[in-house]
């Protein structure tokens, strides 16, 4: 089916808000660079939230706009690169905390690429009268080195998503096309969270238990990766969809960097007001960007029914991925 209807949006950000002067105390960094650099002024680190817990908050906000019953939601997944636990998911914590006990729930992770990976997957599951809660959530904080400035200042934690029907009976929210690529030779251009080597008899001496937990990101790549295929792939996704870009309404790139997203502005000759940004008040939130943007987007009813929209992520593994649709 194409009809993917997206029925309700909602976003979870921690409470405590840490401005680029509170890390000046802890790194030679700037207010300044920070914002000239990457455009981001704040974020939101958790303290007593939990990939989980931002994660619960959405569905249950999604669930209480919906009005639809726990028991009617068929799949769940959560996109996150920095689940509390490797086993349970996430996702699995999400469907008991909401008692939807019909659902299956998994995680996926693809990065900073992973809710419009997530959307696929969404468009490829559902069958006619099935509904499926899409959220990413990141604390990502727990993966940076809160002394590299290199890495530090970029990051913040926080939670969207989205509850989407592929009912016939909804006249509204259709899948156009789409656009998917990975190029896995330049993975090592962004690491973060490598798993300890702890058995007894492991002999890996140059795998240190902690050494590689943090990120390690060569930014300048990183940032010629999205600035080249970004376009590239919403280009394709565009003809997929048979779509011109300027028949789009808005393109909700990942928040990694106001200067990517003016870069992808640029190449495809968007006006401002096709691409928002909100990196300012929430830094790169990987899986979770997307969908606090869009959440904000709607409620703040710059999105209209009917839109034309893109969603494009893109970030580690390397990874990027575009969906048109129709909201
Ligand atoms: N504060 C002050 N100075 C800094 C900081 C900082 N926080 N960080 C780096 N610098 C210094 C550098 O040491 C360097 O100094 P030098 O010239 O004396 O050596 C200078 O600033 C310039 O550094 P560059 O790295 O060349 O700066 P650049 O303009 O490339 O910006 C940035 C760096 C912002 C990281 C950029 O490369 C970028 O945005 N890359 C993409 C990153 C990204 O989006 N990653 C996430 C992908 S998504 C995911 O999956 C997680």
């Amino acid at each position: 089916t194409n009809n993917f209807s997206i029925q309700a949006t909602a976003k979870a950000v921690p409470h405590t808000e840490i401005y680029n002067q509170d890390l000046t105390s802890l790194m030679a960094t700037s207010d300044e660079w920070i914002q000239q650099r990457t455009g981001i002024k704040a974020r939101h680190v958790a303290t007593t939230e939990t990939t989980t817990s931002l994660a619960v908050d959405v569905a249950q906000q999604l669930l209480q706009q919906s009005q639809l019953a726990a028991t009617s939601i068929d799949l769940i997944i959560v996109a996150t690169m920095s689940p509390d636990f490797l086993t349970p998911a996430t996702a699995p914590q999400v469907q008991a905390a909401i008692g939807a006990a019909n659902a299956i729930a998994f995680d996926i992770n693809v990065a900073c690429a992973g809710f419009v990976y997530g959307m696929q997957l969404v468009h490829q599951y559902l069958q006619p009268g099935q509904h499926a809660l899409l959220i990413g959530s990141e604390t990502l904080s727990h993966l940076v080195d809160w002394h590299d400035r290199r890495t530090a200042v970029l990051f913040g934690d926080g939670a969207g998503g989205m509850l989407i029907a592929a009912d016939s009976d909804v006249p509204t929210g259709h899948w156009l096309g789409s656009h998917y690529a990975t190029f896995g030779a330049d993975g090592h251009y962004l690491t973060a969270g490598q798993q300890p080597r702890l058995n007894p008899w492991s002999t890996d001496t140059a795998v240190k238990p902690t050494n590689q937990w943090a990120f390690q990101m060569n930014g300048r790549r990183v940032y010629d990766f999205a600035t080249t295929q970004v376009p590239r792939s919403i280009e394709q996704a565009l003809t997929a969809a048979k779509l011109q870009a300027n028949e789009v309404q808005s393109f909700i790139l990942h928040q990694a960097n106001a200067r990517i997203v003016a870069s992808v502005g640029k190449t495809l000759h968007l006006n401002t007001e096709q691409l928002p940004v909100n990196i300012a008040k929430y830094g790169n939130t990987a899986a979770a960007s997307e969908p606090i943007l869009f959440a904000e987007l709607v409620a703040q009813h710059q999105i209209q029914r009917g839109d034309k929209l893109v969603f494009t992520g893109f970030g580690g593994g390397l990874s990027v991925g575009s969906a048109v649709i129709e909201y």
